[in-house]
This record gives structure tokens, sequence and C-alpha cells, in this order.
């Protein structure tokens, strides 16, 4: 099912990217560029897995998971600029500036964000409360309080600062936790017509957990895995002094800890009766990377 989600969102993606533009060229390619580069599609399939196990269909839920894969992709070409982490590769190919330059990467990710509202914005199929409950929940996370708020807090931290786990928590909740507890809630929000408050609390503990361990699994990818793997500058975070649970906890706890909060998360979905859902095979991917 997983594989599926993933196909249908590749598909999808190609057909509400532009394709051509009357002013520049290079924005759209650079647009799809950024996209269609083989992202693992994680937060989109966690929006159409979370659909489908409380409606047992996903379809509605696809402009949606399209529009957090656009606004997570131009949270990467932002993320790779030159004035930010200045990483020459993303996804095993050169990062957006690198093709396009820094002036047109930047545009890229600009053009990025206002497709991704207006494909909710677009879709039919949900009603329009909805939409409206989706476009507060995504743009609460993509903003000052979630995916920028925390991007701003981790620029701004010299070798010098440190955190306490708590702190760091704290950070990774608002630049990558925040897509991931947006991404099940809206799937929730597409797929729940019982409007449930225990599966609603339940999931969103789900994706909050889920999203602490898919950061804390890229801080140990990053000091332990090579180019190959993870399609990025390997040595980054300590090339760039960041404060990361390895450097905190050491590798082998923080490995231990990512466990600890997927069976967090887990546990969560067996409380609802998810178990054997597709939501707890998306989950053990986003960590099991690392086992
Ligand atoms: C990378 O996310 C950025 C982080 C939040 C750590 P992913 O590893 O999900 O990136 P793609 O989409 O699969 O390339
Ligand atoms: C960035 O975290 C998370 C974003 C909001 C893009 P990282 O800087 O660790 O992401 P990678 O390792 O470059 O993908
Ligand atoms: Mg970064
Ligand atoms: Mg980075
Ligand atoms: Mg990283």
């Amino acid at each position: 099912m997983l594989e599926e989600f993933v196909g249908a969102i590749e598909t999808h993606l190609e057909g509400v990217l532009p394709s051509k533009s009357e002013h520049s060229k290079e924005l759209v390619e650079g647009m799809r560029y950024a996209v269609l580069n083989g992202g693992k599609r994680l937060r989109g399939s966690l929006v159409c897995a979370t659909s489908y196990t409380l409606s047992g269909c996903y379809t509605s839920a696809l402009d949606s998971a399209c529009a957090i894969e656009c606004l997570h992709a131009y949270s990467l070409v932002h993320d790779d600029l030159p004035v930010m982490d200045d990483a020459d590769l993303r996804r095993g190919k050169p990062s957006c500036h690198k093709v396009f330059g820094p002036a047109m990467a930047t545009l890229v990710g600009d053009a990025l964000q206002p497709l991704a509202f207006n494909l909710i914005a677009d879709c039919d199929t949900i009603p329009g409360d909805k939409r409206l409950e989706i476009t507060k929940v995504l743009s609460r996370a993509a903003g000052w309080k979630g995916m920028v708020g925390g991007q701003a807090w981790d620029i701004q931290l010299t070798p010098d600062d440190t955190l306490s786990v708590e702190e760091l928590r704290r950070l990774h909740a608002a630049k990558t936790g925040e897509f991931f507890v947006a991404a099940v809630d809206i799937g929730r929000i597409i797929g729940d017509e019982r409007l449930d408050a225990q599966v609603s609390t339940g999931l969103h503990r789900f994706g909050v957990n889920l999203g602490e361990a898919f950061q804390v699994v890229d801080d140990v990818l990053d000091c332990s895995q090579s180019s190959d793997i993870t399609g990025k500058p390997i040595g980054q975070d300590s090339r760039l002094g960041k404060q990361t649970f390895p450097v905190l906890l050491g590798i082998d706890a923080a490995t231990a800890y990512a466990h600890e909060l997927l069976e967090k998360a887990l546990g969560e979905l067996v409380e609802l009766g998810f178990s054997d859902s597709v939501l707890a095979d998306v989950a053990k991917r986003c960590v099991d990377r690392i086992s």
C-alpha cells in the first residue's frame, strides 16, 4: 500500500507542477527539479495513510499530500542555499541552487509555497470547511511557529551554544516535527467523518513522536552513513557545528532514542486499534534507515 501511495503522489505531482511559463522557463524547470527529484514522500504518504486508515480511501488526500511535499521541497531548497546550510547535494543530485543559481533557487522555493496552498483551495473533492481547516494546519506548521521558526532558531545557534536535550527536542519539533504532525492531522481531517476526539488526540501524539524520531534518524545518518545512502553531503552537521542528538548523547544512545520514539508512536496506533495499518508501515520506514 505504501508503494501505491508513493506512486500516486509522484503521478499527481507531475500533473500539478507547472510545465511551461510565459515569464521564466528556469523558474518552472527549477520547481520541477526541486520537487520531482526522488524524495521519499514520507509526509505525503502520511497524509494518504492516515486518510486511508480512517476511511479506506486516499484519492481525495492526494492534493494535500502534494501540497505538503511542495512545502517540504521548498524548505529543502532554501535549507541548502549558501546562506543557510550551503549544501551542494540533495537527493543524490546537485542542489537546486547549484543548477539554477541561488537567486532563482530562492524564487523556486517562494513559488512552491503558494502552489501548495492553491492546491488545497482548488481541491473540490473536499468540502470547503475542511479545506479551511487544512489550510490552517499547514500554514501554522510551515510558518513562524513551525518549520520557519525552527529553521531560524537553528541558523542562529553558534557552535558555542549548548542546548539541553529538552531544547533540542523543541527545535526539532519546530523545524521538522511540525510537518509530520500536520501530515497526520490533515489526513485525519480528510478521512475522519466521525470527528472522534480520541482518534484525533492519539493520531496527533503519533505524529509528534514520529516527527521527533525522524529528525533524530536524520542526525544519526548525517554522521554515520555515506552520501550514497543519504543523497546529501555527509558530516554537514559537524561542519556547521550543529547541535544534534548524536552530539548530545552519542550515536548509539541517539539510535536507541529514535527506536524508543518509534515505539511510542506505534503504541499510540495500538491504543487506537491501528497497529496493523499502513500508518505503522510509514512510521517504521521513517526509522528503519538506521536499523
Ligand atoms: C530531509 O527530509 C529534511 C529533514 C527534515 C531532515 P527527508 O529525508 O524526508 O527528505 P526527502 O524528501 O526524502 O528527500
Ligand atoms: C532541515 O534540517 C530541516 C528543514 C526544515 C529543511 P537539516 O538541515 O538537518 O536537513 P538536511 O539534513 O539538510 O536534509
Ligand atoms: Mg538545516
Ligand atoms: Mg540541511
Ligand atoms: Mg540533517
